[in-house]
C-alpha cells in the first residue's frame, strides 16, 4: 500500500487523516505542517483512535516537507481559510505562494507522487500546482465536486425524506458560487429528481448546494466545513489508492475537454492508480453550459491574475 502524505495540519487536513486511516487505505500516513508542533500533535491524537477503530494506520507528524518522502499521494490542505463574506477568489493571493512552495517541496520529496489539491481558491491552484510542477494533468487532481456532490445529495435527502444511500448527485464546474449542479443526473435510484421534487424545491437544493460552504462557515463562524471535505478527500484516495476506476467528479486540467484548450474544471474523470486515468465528456444541454462557462469565465479570469 502507498503512503499517503497530508500538508497542512488544520481542520481539514485532520479530518482527512482521520478518515483515510479509519478506511485502513495506508500503512503510512504522515501529516506536515509548518506550525511546531502541529502535524505532530495531530498524528498521535489520530493514532490514540486505531485501537477504538480497529485500524492498522501508522501516523507521524512534523514540520520538515522531507517526511512525505516516498509518498503516491499527497493532499494539499494548507493555506488561510476563509472568513465568513469572502469569497474563495479573496484567499487566492496568499494561498498562491503557499502552494507553490508546497509544489517544491514535493518535487524534492515525493517526484513521482499523485497531488490532490484541497486549497481554495481549489480550481485555480489545482491549475498553479499542475504549471508549477510540470506534471502530466493525470497526477494533478482538486477535490470539490465529491464534497458537493454529496452536499447536493444531503439537501435531496433532507428534502424528499428518502434515504441517503439510494441518491446518487452530481455537481460539475468550479469550486465558486458558479459552480453547476446536474439536477439531470441527479437520481433516486435511478429515477429523475424531477420525479419526486417540484421545480421551486429543485431550484432552492441548487441555491443551497452553491452556497453549501457558506452556509456552515456562517454558522460556525470560526471555522470553514472540515467534516465533509475531510470525507470527500478520503473517498477520491480511496479511489486513487485502491486503483478502483471510480467515476467522480474532480477538478481536472483540461486539454480540448468541454472545448477547453486549458483550464482547470470539475467535471467527472475516472480515477485510478494513476490519478485522472479518463475525463469523461458529456453532452451537455444549452442552460448547462451556459453554467459551465459561467463557472469556467471565474476560474480563467482568477487564472489570468496569475499569468
Ligand atoms: C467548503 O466548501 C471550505 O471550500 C470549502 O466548505
Amino acid at each position: 500500500m502507498q503512503k499517503i502524505a497530508i500538508i497542512g495540519a488544520g481542520r481539514v487536513g485532520e479530518a482527512a487523516a482521520q478518515f483515510i486511516a479509519q478506511r485502513d487505505l495506508t500503512r503510512e500516513l504522515v501529516l506536515i505542517d509548518i506550525r511546531e508542533g502541529a502535524a505532530e500533535g495531530c498524528a498521535l491524537d489520530i493514532q490514540e483512535t486505531a485501537p477504538l477503530f480497529g485500524f492498522d494506520t501508522h501516523l507521524r507528524g512534523g514540520a520538515d516537507p522531507a517526511l512525505m518522502a516516498g509518498a503516491g499521494l499527497v493532499i494539499i490542505t494548507a493555506g488561510i481559510p476563509r472568513k465568513p463574506g469572502m469569497s474563495r477568489s479573496d484567499v487566492l493571493d496568499t494561498n498562491v505562494g503557499i502552494i507553490d512552495g508546497i509544489v517544491a517541496d514535493i518535487q524534492k520529496h515525493a517526484p513521482q507522487a499523485i497531488l490532490l489539491v484541497v486549497s481554495n481558491p481549489v480550481d485555480v491552484l489545482t491549475w498553479r500546482a499542475w504549471r508549477k510542477s510540470g506534471w502530466p494533468r493525470e497526477r494533478v487532481i482538486g477535490q470539490a465536486g465529491v464534497l458537493d456532490s454529496s452536499r447536493m445529495a444531503a439537501f435531496v435527502a433532507m428534502e424528499t425524506g428518502l434515504c441517503t444511500c439510494d441518491i446518487q448527485a452530481m455537481v460539475l464546474g468550479g469550486h465558486g458560487d458558479a459552480m453547476v449542479p446536474m439536477l439531470r443526473y441527479t437520481t433516486i435510484s435511478g429515477i429523475p429528481i424531477a420525479h419526486f421534487l417540484d421545480e421551486e424545491t429543485l431550484a432552492r437544493i441548487v441555491a443551497r448546494t452553491r452556497q453549501g460552504g457558506a452556509e456552515v462557515l456562517a454558522l460556525r463562524q470560526n471555522s470553514s466545513a472540515y467534516d465533509a471535505p475531510g470525507a470527500a478527500i478520503a473517498q477520491m484516495a480511496e479511489a486513487m489508492i485502491t486503483d478502483r476506476k471510480r467515476v467522480l467528479p474532480a477538478i481536472a486540467i483540461l486539454q480540448g475537454e468541454y472545448s477547453y484548450e486549458e483550464g482547470a474544471m470539475g467535471v467527472p474523470c475516472v480515477l485510478g492508480k494513476n490519478g485522472v486515468e479518463r475525463i469523461v465528456e458529456l453532452d451537455l444541454q444549452t442552460e448547462e453550459a451556459a453554467m459551465f462557462r459561467r463557472s469556467m469565465d471565474a476560474v480563467l479570469a482568477d487564472i489570468a491574475r496569475l499569468k
